[in-house]
């Protein structure tokens, strides 16, 4: 059941997508592609802005991703095109590419591809279709990225593990596209299964699939997309980043994963930099603590005071909350969610709930309610169940 806004039941299958986009590529490049191939987007269960800290993230893949079908070429030259854009083909020599060269959309792919010029010397056509909502805070570039990683790793570098993907998509967005991110979305985005969270710890790379089965417990992920803005190459998310370095520089610690203790923060005698710290911290230990209750057996529902004190933390101490996320987690929560949070990288985007499924309509009625008496334009709502991670298709 989707409340409005974005159909789950109404996405395509694995067949009918790369029908699509086969035939997309055919009638744009004159040739058949190689394949098709498509990545997920995501949503984080628990862990805001540990993965650049070295701490621990558990996120599920969306039903919603992102196809690339990809060919190669003969003549050097690199073909980008997109059904949801213009309709323009970026087209470029595969020598051209640089940082910033392509710019845009098409710098995710390009980027990728760049990684793995030296493979590529007759260059490559890339035809990308997606269902994943961008600019919400729900992983459209690292769906974008790791569909096409994925790709070029089947046709050219056989040898590359999904581990050396994550690495490979990262380093597209951090080095080419300029977007200082973790690895949170590749990692996502590659490695998640059905049926489950990917508890992983960005320091040691060490995954672990964590049984989440909503469906069985009558439970599901409610998605809320506030539609405000969110971008990582601007500047807030560059700042947190750099705010927890310098805390972590003056705890005298490679890293915020270090500290497991608040205790040891008023050392910092900077407010900003306390409160930076303070989220980190306490972030880590709600992954530790909602992956102990997921591991227990126990009723899922357990975990969702932990999303909401995962809010507020976000909202008091990391301070990339808005009023439209603060909204949506306070209206949900007062009609009967478990629990609910902002997620990604914040200043805006979407949250997400965690709802019994047969109290979904009433909880996105109840936060589409509560935006309209309150000015904000309406939210789009999706469900979700923890979905499969990057495949080829069909
Ligand atoms: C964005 C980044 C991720 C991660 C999240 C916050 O999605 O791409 O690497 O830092 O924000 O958890």
């Amino acid at each position: 059941m989707s409340a409005d806004g974005l159909p789950t039941d109404g996405l395509p299958t694995d067949d009918v997508a790369a029908a699509r986009a086969h035939r997309a590529f055919t009638d744009r490049f004159g040739a058949d592609p190689e394949g098709v191939w498509a990545a997920p987007g995501r949503v984080n269960v628990i862990g805001e802005h540990t993965d650049y800290n070295d701490g621990y993230v558990l996120p599920v893949a969306l039903p919603h991703t992102t196809r690339a079908a990809v060919g190669r070429r003969t003549d050097g030259q690199i073909a980008l095109a997109s059904l949801q854009g213009d309709g323009a083909v970026v087209e470029l020599g595969i020598d051209e590419l640089a940082p910033g060269r392509p710019h845009g959309w098409a710098g995710y792919p390009a980027g990728v591809i760049e990684g793995l010029r030296e493979r590529l010397a007759g260059g490559v056509s890339v035809l990308v279709d997606t269902d994943v909502p961008v600019g919400a805070g729900l992983s459209s570039s690292a769906a974008l990225t790791c569909s096409v990683a994925l790709a070029l790793r089947d046709l050219v570098a056989p040898e590359l593990t999904r581990i050396d993907l994550v690495e490979l998509a990262r380093r597209s967005e951090n080095h080419f596209v300029g977007a200082p991110t973790g690895i949170l979305d590749q990692s996502a985005s590659l490695l998640c299964t059905t049926g489950h969270a990917l508890f992983l710890d960005t320091r040691e790379r060490r995954t672990e699939q964590v049984p989440l089965d909503l469906a069985a417990a009558g439970l599901e992920l409610l998605v809320v997309d506030t539609g405000t803005s969110h971008t990582h190459a601007d500047g807030g998310y560059g700042d947190r980043r750099r705010e927890c370095e310098q805390a972590a520089a003056r705890l005298g610690v490679p890293a915020l994963r270090d500290v497991t203790d608040v205790a040891g923060l008023p050392v910092l005698d900077d407010d900003v930099l306390l409160r930076r710290a303070r989220h980190i911290v306490t972030e880590n230990a709600r992954v530790l603590q909602v992956v102990a209750i997921l591991r227990g057996a126990t009723d899922p529902r357990a975990i969702g005071p932990v999303l909401t004190e995962g809010h507020v933390s976000l909202r008091d101490d990391f301070q990339i909350s808005t009023v439209e996320l603060d909204a949506c987690v306070d209206a949900a929560v007062g009609a009967g969610a478990h629990g609910a949070r902002m997620v990604g990288g914040g200043f805006g985007g979407s949250a997400v709930v965690l709802v019994d499924r047969d109290r979904a309509g009433l909880v996105a009625d109840a936060v589409r309610e509560r935006f309209a008496r309150e000015g904000y334009a309406a939210p789009r709502t999706f469900d979700v169940l923890p979905s499969a991670g990057a495949r080829r298709i069909p």
